[in-house]
């Protein structure tokens, strides 16, 4: 395997509070164990367009309480192309990069894999993702504040919710995943959550009133994972037209969800993996996501981390329903 000394390091895909404090972690490890850092800015495009600069231990300080992050991101287009993967190869090569750590969710970490294969180049991917999606890591940076931001605001939700004695049907992000319905309805004592991994076909809003919503309660709130068609809109009008009875009210709380200053757990989180990268990179290790799982640093592979539907535990559907009556 060719020496690497020179560590390519790029944010893709949706920003995710803690990708700061991931750039900072892994920056710092390189230096000090004595690898070249170059900075690519906009994910992928960056690297296709030669975006690049060579970063020093101070390039990222003052960064790991900041929310967003300092090498900007994009979801490219050109990167899902044979072409614009060879330009980026090129842009290495000139650029005399070694190896990429890539920052990013599952879109970010199949284009790791994809271009690893194809140009043989050692890849090494970090979670950084609000919607906990990726297979193999108890956790993803960005996850725990996006978390923490949602329960605050449907703290605030609740408050004219039980005034006004309304449901309310709260949109929360997480693409095609419910980790964040379902946790923050546990962490908000909401009524219900409607999120994708529900396989019983049951319709969720049926249950949700057939459990009786108001005979002991005067407002509800119900979280609804976002969805093209069967979002919080949805459920709200779906109401209004069976129970015209009931004040309905849609919060669709939206890309505030991904900004702010990371909470200490991902700080730490990013902290770690950060540090994991590097070490993998020492070890040899290629084309692996560093996760966490039981308090440890491991290393999964690409495929299996960016396989789909990652597992959602019931017991947490269980909880929401008994504390929810
Ligand atoms: O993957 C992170 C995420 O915030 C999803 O939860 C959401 O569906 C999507 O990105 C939104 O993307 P954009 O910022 O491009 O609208």
């Amino acid at each position: 395997m060719a020496k690497i000394n020179c560590i390519g390091i790029l944010t893709s895909g949706g920003d995710a509070p803690g990708m700061n404090a991931a750039i900072r972690a892994v920056t710092r490890a390189a230096i000090a164990n004595g690898f070249r850092v170059m900075a690519i800015y906009r994910g992928y495009e960056g690297l296709i367009n030669d975006e690049i600069v060579e970063f020093t231990t101070e390039n990222v300080s003052n960064i790991i309480q900041r929310g967003g992050t300092i090498l900007k991101t994009a979801r490219s287009r050109e990167f899902e192309t044979v072409e614009g993967r060879q330009k980026a190869y090129e842009n290495m090569q000139k650029r005399g990069i070694d190896a990429l750590v890539v920052i990013g969710g599952n879109g970010s970490l199949t284009g790791a894999r994809i271009f690893a294969q194809e140009h043989d180049v050692p890849c090494i991917g970090l979670p950084g993702t609000i919607d906990n999606d990726l297979n193999g890591t108890d956790l993803t940076i960005g996850y725990d504040t996006t978390l923490n931001t949602i329960m605050e605001c449907v703290d605030k939700i609740r408050d004219t919710a039980t005034s006004h004695e309304r449901i309310f049907f709260v949109e929360v992000m997480g693409r095609d995943a419910g980790f964040l319905a379902q946790n923050s309805a546990l962490a908000s004592g909401a009524e219900c959550a409607i999120i994708p991994e529900d396989s019983t076909g049951a319709d969720q809003l049926e249950q949700f009133i057939g459990r009786g919503i108001r005979k002991s309660k005067s407002s509800s709130i119900v979280i609804v994972s976002e969805s093209p068609k069967c979002g919080a809109m949805y459920y709200a009008e779906r109401v209004k037209q069976e129970y015209p009875e009931y004040d309905v009210r849609v919060s669709i709380l939206g890309h505030l969800q991904r900004g702010g200053r990371p909470s200490a757990c991902d700080r730490i989180l990013a902290s770690r993996l950060g540090v994991g990268a590097i070490n993998a990179i020492l070890e040899g290790q290629r084309n692996v996501m560093i996760g966490i799982r039981n308090d440890e640093v491991v290393y999964v592979p690409f495929t299996n981390a960016v396989k789909s539907n990652k597992e959602l535990k019931k017991e947490l559907i269980n909880n929401l329903d008994v504390l929810s009556i």
